[in-house]
């Protein structure tokens, strides 16, 4: 989605901006903007498409990006919402005396009223998008002083918003103002660059300091003073320190984000457990839980809530946490939680997962679960996103940054944290130290199977060219890889843009598979646990129907052998484990399925890293 970087220092701001923006490439975005102010000049370029479209826009138009002065800009990648993806619509926005410039991520509500009310009083308004009316309401409302400016002007605008606002009246300073999408500021020496992401000002400092809804702020070049938009008092905020480490934003010779991550699934889940397993004890040790221990043992039922691979991820969590720990649990997608009334009796924790920690509808569900005083728990990535600051206590991936606009190495780490969480609320109610035990152990042998079948990729790719020109896919699973078959569908759509499905096995002949023919394979996620025989069966029902069959199995059977046309051979694991390593090979064949396609891998078609807006 949108993206946003500000510069303000003793540097050239172009080169830092063009720089941050490539950064926040991969949370996909259509068309593209900058502007830099030189004491009282601006230098202003837009452009639809890629980054390296504005770039060499402007080394056409002004020779090399160095060349260009001004040490104070603001920069954005712009995901279309009002208005379709153009250069009068790409960000930075103006008001009428082009005084005032802008780049806005979020969606404003009352664009429309604003606009008009806007009109009668004489703007002339040149762009299609929601963002534009801020411009005008700060024309609108300055007087002599900027932040006050934005302060007034926000004061009538509903919506979410995170503003970055340059002015050639007060040159030596950028307001930024955040409700519902993500800023922050990254202090360097003399130099500040606030961002909506991390990965932005990774390159220059390793000090961030996050803003919350309601805040705005003013930067100068070697200072900022945050203020609380309510109450209006200048805010003391801590400055967190980054411990993302640039190589794990950079390719480091693979082809894609996504293949190199999905390589680093191995220290991925080493990280999820890495301190958090108590051997003699059988627990797990969930340091950030702690604050809420006494309410976390009362817990009669959970309701997960999440998006896309975080809710499937979800729901593999369900069936770990009724198995092993005797909850309740339900799923619900985070978009309809949050307008639904659910009925939250006492003993009820919601545990929201998101890598981003920003998304839009889980932040939403998140907050009004909060409101009728539920428990809210969560599984985040993004330290310091707004999820883990918002939920009463969570536990971090420490999966690093995931680039790759598809989840996977970070679907996998969820899936590890919620075994931990399976393990720590099973052993505080009906779970044995020995199964404990027996739970950690299998942990721990997870990495050196993880290997494992990470060296099955060219056999994967070599499936993949079987099937790659096939215009439909079913995905089939049971119990534990029931959500895998989700997950499965999920990433090969996302990628490849070919039709897929996720069923339990056991529903296709309720309906879908009146679609079967030989134009119609079947991945089934089969391996030797107490639903095999079943999976065998309602693959015999594909076969009778000229389906072909692709199966991950953790065994060689004869049955097996004799129904299926393509065999993935994965280590045994103990059942409710399985998805940690069946993952794999369906991230591997979604991957190369995308590859085949041409497809651009690390950023498919209409797709955002992280989803900000409703
Ligand atoms: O950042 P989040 O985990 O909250 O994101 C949720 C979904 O948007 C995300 O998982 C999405 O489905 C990915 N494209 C899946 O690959």
């Amino acid at each position: 989605m949108c993206g946003i970087v500000g510069y303000i220092g003793k540097r050239k701001a172009l080169p830092i901006l063009l720089n941050g923006l490539k950064r926040l490439e991969y949370r996909g975005y259509d068309s593209a903007g900058v502007i830099t102010l030189d004491q009282k000049n601006f230098f202003i370029e837009k452009e639809v498409g890629k980054i390296k479209n504005l770039e060499e826009k402007i080394n056409k138009e002004f020779g090399e990006v160095d060349r260009i002065d001004g040490n104070v800009g603001i920069a954005h990648t712009r995901w279309a919402t009002h208005g379709e993806s153009s250069v009068k619509n790409a960000h930075p926005h103006k008001d009428c005396s082009g005084k005032f410039w802008l780049v806005h991520n979020g969606i404003i509500e009352n664009y429309n009223e604003l606009k008009s009310f806007l009109e009668k009083r004489g703007h002339k308004f040149i762009s299609d998008t929601d963002t534009e009316v801020l411009a005008h309401l700060v024309e609108e409302n300055y007087q002599g002083n900027l932040l006050k400016a934005l302060e007034t002007a926000l004061k009538k605008v509903e919506g979410t918003y995170g503003i970055v606002l340059v002015s050639k009246n007060e040159p030596d300073k950028l307001i930024v103002a955040r409700k519902g999408s993500p800023l922050l500021i990254g202090v360097g020496k003399d130099e500040i660059i606030v961002a909506s992401d991390v990965s932005a000002i990774i390159s220059y400092t390793d000090k961030v300091v996050y803003l919350n809804d309601g805040e705005i702020a003013e930067i100068k070049k070697d200072n900022f003073k945050i203020f609380n938009n309510i109450k209006k008092e200048e805010v003391a905020k801590k400055i967190n320190k980054i411990t993302w480490d640039i190589k794990e934003i950079e390719k480091s010779g693979f082809d894609h984000f996504m293949l190199k991550e999905i390589f680093e699934q191995k220290e991925v889940f080493l990280n999820a457990i890495k301190g958090r397993l108590l051997f003699s004890e059988g627990k797990a040790k969930l340091g950030g839980l702690d604050l809420v221990a006494d309410k976390i043992r009362k817990i009669k039922r959970l309701i997960i809530i999440g998006c896309g691979s975080a809710y499937n991820a979800g729901v593999v969590g369900e069936y770990l946490i009724e198995n092993l720990a005797g909850i309740p649990v339900e799923l619900e997608y985070a978009s309809e939680f949050r307008y639904r009334n659910s009925v939250l009796e006492d003993g009820v924790a919601i545990l929201a997962i998101s890598q981003s920690g920003e998304t839009a509808d889980t932040l939403a569900a998140i907050r009004e679960a909060k409101e009728k005083g539920v428990l809210t728990l969560g599984i985040v990535n993004v330290v310091g996103s707004t999820i883990s600051r918002e939920v009463d206590a969570g536990i971090y991936n420490h999966a690093g940054p995931e680039i790759s606009v598809a989840s996977t190495k970070v679907f996998m780490s969820q899936v590890a944290v919620l075994v931990l969480m399976a393990l720590y609320l099973g052993r505080q109610r009906k779970m044995s130290l020995s199964q404990g035990r027996e739970i950690i152990d299998e942990l721990q042998n997870l990495p050196k199977k993880i290997d494992k079948v990470l060296t099955l990729n060219d056999e994967i790719k070599k499936i993949a060219q079987k099937y790659f020109s096939m215009k439909n896919f079913a995905f089939l699973g049971r119990t534990y890889n029931e959500p895998l078959a989700f997950e499965g569908a999920l990433k090969l759509k996302e990628l490849s843009y070919i039709h897929a499905e996720g069923f339990p096995s056991g529903e296709m002949k309720h309906g879908p598979i009146a679609m079967i023919d030989k134009n119609f394979p079947c991945f089934f996620i089969a391996p030797n646990d107490s639903v095999f025989k079943k999976n065998l069966s309602n693959m015999e029902e594909i076969k009778s129907r000229q389906g072909k069959i692709i199966a991950i199995s953790n065994k060689k059977d004869k049955k097996l052998e004799k129904i299926i046309d393509d065999l993935i051979i994965i280590p045994k694991t103990k059942e409710y484990l399985n998805p940690i390593l069946a993952l794999i090979p369906l991230q591997l064949f979604a991957y190369h399925m995308a590859v085949l396609n041409k497809k651009d891998v690390d950023k498919p078609r209409n797709l955002a890293k992280s989803v900000t807006v409703e």
